[in-house]
């Protein structure tokens, strides 16, 4: 069986920089392994009308070589898909990543040789490979959730998932449209696909509160001013709670006057856009019930003044979860799409969908016919892409076994019983409640140094122990605790998917008290982990 020092699931952005750290600055052997035939991850896969990211271009990107931030311009404050994408693939090409990734191959199982140190790593396609390192950069966003709707195979139609979309794109010009979802996803869709469609009908279970983008054009000035302060500007976001450069505020909602606060909502709302509206506005809105309040409020009232029928208005209100208790959308005239003759919103809380026909959606209230039907349905989240490879750590102990109950990490990047396995963007990780990009390359830089280290050390395995991810688990629950988060329905504990153990998966502590115990744990001499030696095994 070949053999290589590191085996690296996933080639999005996470995959993408283990891979070079690994390789190219420890010097190892790495094999690499990708399901699509390119790079990308997220930005290869959803390639829907209107994908693009919605943190902005300048920080939605690699800060870990200068060069490849001064080279690289962005056309936008947030470009779409196509744009991103190149961008990845314009840093495979830029590192030579290419060459040691086999794509179109998805990894199906990995088992741990007690005996040797050693995974072995197989293939769809019949591949067997042992490495010492096995590491997932499998996303966590990655694994396409399509509900379980009766009658789908029945559809005539075409049938669509935004995390899965066609390369060749979809011209709905003409088409009778259903789209199912109004999560980010969804809310991004939306206004693009109802400039096509002859009718668009959108089915909303759990209405969402969304700000506008404020997209704009970068000019060369603002190139300049940004390339001219990154290291500022990274300083910034590595200091904030969530990983973005925005300005720490220590004032609450509550300190303000209405009539002040107001105002600097609106001038969030009309002229910043995106999330500056939530992560740069006051600190305890995810924290005080009555300062959620304050924004929902004014979002709802935003909402009621865009859509001219109140019923539809009214309907697309939130008002079951606070603001931000599910991640928070940002949009290019989602709610303006809703006065457009040819959409019409569904709510299917009120009259809940009951079937897919040969002819389109029915629903309790009568049936929808349609020619397509998009589900912006979003994913099976944080434990999805892992869990669909059969791992095996210590004593045959399965991981889907182990996370039974809910996924356990110390960290989120190791799990007691499954040694020299790391897992970038797992449960326990704050990553998807911060920067992501600037998250990966927190915990690659965090696994490169305990590689190192085990290398220098002669040392040939590493395991959390299970009162280290014991200490974790509750370490996360109280973070979450302490927040609006557990109110909401939402992936970050599974609710979306019928079933699924209801835990609340990432580290809401912040994304800098999070990096600083990291850094801790590894001053301290990996403060939680166990190692062993090399030859300490039989041979
Ligand atoms: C539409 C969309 C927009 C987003 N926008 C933002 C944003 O604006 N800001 C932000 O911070 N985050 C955003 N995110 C989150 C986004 O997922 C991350 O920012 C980032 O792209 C994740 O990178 P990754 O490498 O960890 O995972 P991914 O990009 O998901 O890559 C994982 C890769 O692993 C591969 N894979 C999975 N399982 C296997 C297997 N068994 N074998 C082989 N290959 C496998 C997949 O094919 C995939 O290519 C967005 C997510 C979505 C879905
Ligand atoms: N630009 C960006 O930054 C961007 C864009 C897209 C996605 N993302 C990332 O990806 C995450 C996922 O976004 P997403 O919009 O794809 O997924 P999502 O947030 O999980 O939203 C899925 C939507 O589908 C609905 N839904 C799920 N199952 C359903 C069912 N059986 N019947 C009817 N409706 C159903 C959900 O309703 P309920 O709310 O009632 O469950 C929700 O409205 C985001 O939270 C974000 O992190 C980011």
């Amino acid at each position: 069986m070949p053999e290589v020092d590191a085996v690296v699931v996933g080639a999005g952005f996470a995959g993408l920089y283990m891979l070079h750290y690994l390789r190219d600055k420890l010097g190892m052997r790495v094999q690499g392994y990708e399901m699509g035939d390119g790079v990308g991850g997220t930005w290869y896969w959803n390639r829907y009308p209107g994908a693009r990211c919605d943190s902005e271009s300048y920080y939605y990107c690699y800060s870990f070589s200068s060069e490849l931030e001064q080279e690289w311009e962005w056309s936008s404050k947030y470009p779409e898909q196509p744009e991103i994408l190149r961008y990845l693939e314009h840093v495979a090409e830029r590192f030579d990543l290419n060459r040691s990734i086999q794509f179109q191959t998805k990894v199906t199982s990995a088992r741990f040789d007690e005996d040797r140190a050693r995974w072995e790593i197989e293939t769809e396609r019949g591949d067997r490979v042992t490495a010492r390192f096995f590491i997932s950069a499998v996303g966590c966003l990655s694994a396409a959730n399509l509900p379980k709707i009766p009658g789908i195979d029945r559809f005539k139609g075409d049938w669509y998932h935004t995390g899965a979309w066609p390369h060749e794109g979809v011209d709905f010009t003409g088409e009778r449209v259903g789209l199912i979802g109004t999560g980010s996803t969804g809310i991004q869709a939306t206004p693009m696909v109802a400039q096509q469609a002859a009718h668009l009908h959108v089915f909303q279970r759990t209405p969402n509160y969304s700000i506008p983008a404020r997209n704009f054009l970068m000019s060369p000035e603002d190139q300049r001013r940004i390339k001219d302060n990154y290291p500022e500007i990274r300083q910034i976001a590595r200091e904030s709670y969530g990983g973005f450069p925005y300005k720490l505020t220590l004032r609450s909602a509550l300190d303000d006057t209405a009539e002040d606060r107001e105002k600097h909502f609106e001038q969030l709302w009309a002229e910043e856009g995106g999330f500056k509206f939530i992560y740069g506005s006051y600190f305890d809105l995810l924290r005080n019930p009555d300062a959620n309040d304050t924004a929902a409020d004014f979002i709802r009232r935003k909402i009621r003044e865009i859509v001219k029928d109140p019923v539809v208005a009214e309907k697309l209100c939130p008002k079951d979860h606070p603001y931000g208790s599910k991640r928070p959308p940002v949009d290019t005239h989602y709610y303006e799409t809703f006065n457009r003759d040819n959409v019409t919103l569904v709510d299917i809380r009120e009259t809940p969908i009951e079937e897919i026909t040969e002819k389109g959606i029915r629903t309790s209230h009568g049936e929808y016919e349609l020619d397509a039907i998009i589900f912006a349905t979003g994913f099976d989240a944080m434990t999805g892409s892992l869990l669909k490879i059969d791992i095996q750590g210590r004593d045959g102990l399965t991981l889907a076994r182990k996370w039974q109950d809910g996924p356990t990490t110390y960290l989120g990047l190791q799990v007691a019983g499954f040694p020299n396995m790391f897992v970038i963007t797992g449960p326990g990780s704050p990553s998807v409640l911060a920067n992501m990009p600037l998250c990966i390359e927190q915990h690659v830089e965090w696994i490169g140094r305990c590689i190192s280290h085990m290398t220098e050390e002669g040392l040939d395995a590493v395991e959390a122990t299970a009162e280290a991810e014991e200490g974790w688990g509750e370490q996360v629950l109280r973070a979450a605790d302490a927040t609006l988060f557990p109110r909401a329905n939402s992936w970050y504990l599974g609710a979306n998917i019928p079933g699924k153990k209801r835990v609340f998966m990432p580290y809401v502590g912040g994304f800098k008290p999070y990096s600083d115990q990291c850094e801790e744990v590894a001053d301290k001499g990996y403060e939680g982990f166990v190692f062993s030696a090399a030859g300490a095994r039989a041979g």
